[in-house]
């Protein structure tokens, strides 16, 4: 369905980014893909859809519940979850991790803490490069500041140089700081000078954005008048997230209210 609310996870539900897939996929052999583009424009429904088609395991991280300054065990807790989600097509690899991981029922736990079990974030990285593997942080920029950071970059700069079985796809609402946090052009970042493929998504031209709106409203069988719709695209300049949110508020009657 075109007009969920939730994040999209197949290509059929998602509306005109075959380009950006097909971009990111023909790319996925190259160690560092990043994804940009502002809120609400799509970047975790592209990198969802084509994680599921990229056809190697996968782990997806969504940084945006890291508080700021977070900590170690904020860290791994936001990893261990990743890595529980994926559990089914991770176990493989998990299982051959001697020390530092257990996994107990349908949950990861990462061992941090002090003692000899302990596996810090590029061990870790060198332990996934076993199998071919895609690791995806959803909105990167949020691993930048505090203590950590440092360490999650020296980490990531490892595993670009040695581990050449992963592919690291990162995505940000705030490039700047995006960029800011892995430094390519930064002398004193370990990235420094490492290529990486962007794939910038954009906004839904105005057509576009009218007949997203007649195929999402079609699809569900509801007849919306032509000048709604085209208040829903005046007032929200070709962002999916917002056409969507504006459909879904007609549907339940308070698209005025909110459109006055
Ligand atoms: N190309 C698209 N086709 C259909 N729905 C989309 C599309 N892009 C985004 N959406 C919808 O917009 C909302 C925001 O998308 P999301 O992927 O969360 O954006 P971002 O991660 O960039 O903030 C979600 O409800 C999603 O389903
Ligand atoms: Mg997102």
């Amino acid at each position: 369905m075109l007009l969920d609310e939730r994040p999209k996870t197949s290509r059929a539900d998602l509306y005109d980014r075959d380009e950006e897939l097909n971009d990111i996929l023909s790319n996925i052999d190259k160690p560092l893909i990043v994804v940009t583009g502002i809120r609400r424009i799509g970047k975790t429904s592209v990198i969802n859809v084509a994680l599921n088609e990229v056809g190697v395991p996968y782990v997806l991280i969504d940084c945006r519940s890291l508080r700021d300054n977070y900590g170690r065990s904020d860290l791994y807790r936001l990893i261990s979850n990743a890595l529980s989600s994926s559990l089914d097509k991770l176990i493989d690899i998990l299982r051959r991790i001697r020390g530092g991981i257990s996994i107990m029922g349908n949950a990861v736990e990462i061992r941090w803490r002090g003692g000899r079990e302990q596996i810090n974030l590029a061990e870790l990285f060198d332990r996934l490069n076993e199998r071919r593997i895609v690791i995806a942080f959803d909105e990167a920029q949020r691993l930048r500041g505090g203590p950590l950071s440092g360490e999650v970059l020296n980490a990531l700069a490892h595993a670009y140089d040695f581990d050449r079985n992963i592919t690291f796809i990162l995505t940000g609402s705030e490039v700047g700081l995006l960029y800011d946090f892995i430094g390519v052009e930064d002398p004193n970042s370990p990235l420094f000078g490492r290529y990486f493929h962007e794939v910038r998504i954009d906004r839904f031209t105005r057509d576009e954005s009218i007949d997203f709106l007649r195929r999402g409203f079609r699809e569900l069988n509801i007849d919306v008048p032509m000048s709604i719709i085209e208040e829903i695209v005046n007032a929200f300049d070709g962002i999916p997230g917002w056409l969507v949110y504006a459909a879904n508020a007609y549907i339940r009657g308070c698209w005025g209210s909110i459109h006055d």
